[in-house]
């Protein structure tokens, strides 16, 4: 076997670049880490993220220490120093259609073609439509010089964020689709340490590689969205959808986890990839997927709609001028990310109403405000709460499902609350005085 060290440059140093990066150096390689973006740069360099990741800036550190990671703003000069190539920019959701924007992937991996002075493999890892991999080989053969070897291939990414270091160090699974034998086997160097933990490598062809990401992602959204849809029935019924999903999840072919009813799901990746794929399915007449997946967002935004009427229900006061304090403001604990999130969703919404709100989150206060600056934010929870005549539970940090109800009691105006995660311990709540609602429970 090829025993020369593989030199790695990673394209686009945003949530997935930066860790695919620190990984990648930590399994033994030598990467750079490329971004058009001067001040990311300089700050990657310090080790500094400009995202809450947990064990990310360490890693970074400890490899920009080593020698073996280290970052620029000049693509030529990385292309020209690697021998793989990491395409890691996003594909954010057009505004107008909903299918994914593909400029930023189309134009690195132009990039990176056009730069290369000697054979290479340019890699995929953005999330795409299934279909653009084989386009951007034909683009690949066309721009790079005729003289060079040159393979595009495409390796998905799984990793969540909050847990981010860990999936892309010990993935549930590495996939390599359209890989040539010669391809193939520098991937499974780079993966070596993965592997060797016992992670199964699946090999496959480029569409089948592009469509694996995007029906993974499909099929979590679709586990939530159908959770919520029996919650539906549960909160009519008043039946427990908690004990439920506890009870259908013993069952390994169905498995607990992703049944966590309530607000629903938000981020950067669930609502664009299955809009993303909705767009793609309707382009190529597959209409049931289509169809499933337009159910599957509606059943999820309809979510955030039964929270705001909850909220309005259950809001002791008149909803114009009430105090609203919204606890939680990240689209799921451990991130300071609000893209898409459903709890600031419900909180503009309330806004809208009228309501005063104040939103508190441990870490994504500085974020949220950036998107949301109409809304007022509280440095602590207390102060969230403090003279409230309601309030809305609709992320489950730690922090915000272990406040005691006493303290939180004396605080407030009105003990009224509305758990959105159903993730409070409600009997202690009660037991404190508290009137709670919660999202898929009978009143
Ligand atoms: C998701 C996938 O889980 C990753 O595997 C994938 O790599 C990533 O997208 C991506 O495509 O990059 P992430 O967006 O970090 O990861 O978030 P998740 O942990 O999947 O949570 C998504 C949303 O679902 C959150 O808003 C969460 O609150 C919600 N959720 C999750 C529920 O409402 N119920 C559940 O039971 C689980």
């Amino acid at each position: 076997a090829d025993e020369t060290p593989l030199r790695v440059s990673v394209i686009g140093t945003g949530y997935l670049g930066a860790t695919h990066a620190a990984a990648v150096a930590e399994m033994g390689f030598t990467v750079i880490g490329v971004d058009h973006d001067p001040a990311k740069i300089a700050a990657l360099e310090r080790g500094e993220v400009p995202f809450h990741e947990p064990g990310l800036p360490e890693l970074i550190r400890t490899h920009v220490q080593t020698g073996r990671l280290s970052f620029t703003t000049d693509l030529a000069a990385a292309v020209a120093a690697s021998d793989v190539h990491f395409i890691c920019v996003g594909t954010p959701q057009q505004a107008s259609s909903h299918a994914a924007d593909l400029s930023f992937v189309e134009g690195a991996t132009r990039a990176v073609a056009e730069a290369l002075t000697h054979d290479g493999l340019i890699v995929g890892k953005s999330t795409v439509p299934v279909g653009t991999a084989a386009r951007l080989r034909e683009m690949v053969d066309a721009a790079a010089p005729a003289h060079l070897h040159v393979e595009l291939d495409w390796n998905p990414e799984f990793l969540r964020e909050g847990y981010a270091v860990e999936d892309t160090l010990r993935p549930d699974r590495v996939v390599i689709g359209g890989a040539s034998p010669w391809a193939e086997e520098q991937l499974r160097r780079l993966y070596g340490p993965a592997i060797a933990a016992g992670a199964p490598v699946v090999t496959c062809d480029l569409p089948t590689a592009e469509l694996v990401k995007v029906s993974a992602n499909a099929f979590l959204a679709t586990k939530i969205s159908f959770i919520n849809a029996i919650a539906e029935m549960c909160e009519k019924t008043g039946a427990d959808v908690t004990t439920l999903a506890d009870a259908i999840g013993y069952d390994a072919r169905i498995g607990r986890r992703f049944l966590n009813a309530g607000l629903g799901f938000g981020g950067g990746c669930l609502p664009k990839d299955i809009r993303a794929l909705t767009h793609r399915a309707s382009e190529l007449g597959a209409l049931q997927v289509a169809g499933l997946m337009q159910q599957v967002d509606e059943i999820n935004m309809s979510q955030r709609q039964r929270v705001v009427e909850l909220a309005m229900e259950a809001c002791p006061v008149n909803i114009l001028n009430a105090r609203v304090a919204v606890l939680g403001a990240a689209f799921k604990p451990d991130t300071d990310d609000v893209r898409d999130s459903p709890a600031l969703n419900v909180a503009a919404a309330l806004h809208l109403r009228g309501a005063l709100v104040s939103v508190y989150d441990p870490e994504a206060s500085a974020t949220a405000r950036r998107s949301f600056p109409t809304l007022s934010y509280a440095a602590t929870l207390e102060a969230a709460v403090t003279g409230a005549d309601l309030v809305l539970v609709l992320t489950e940090w730690p922090e915000i499902v272990g406040a005691d109800p006493v303290t939180l009691g004396r605080l407030v105006a009105h003990r009224a609350v509305v758990d959105g995660r159903r993730c409070l311990p409600a009997a202690a709540w009660r037991d404190a005085g508290w009137r709670v609602r919660t999202l898929g429970s009978a009143a």
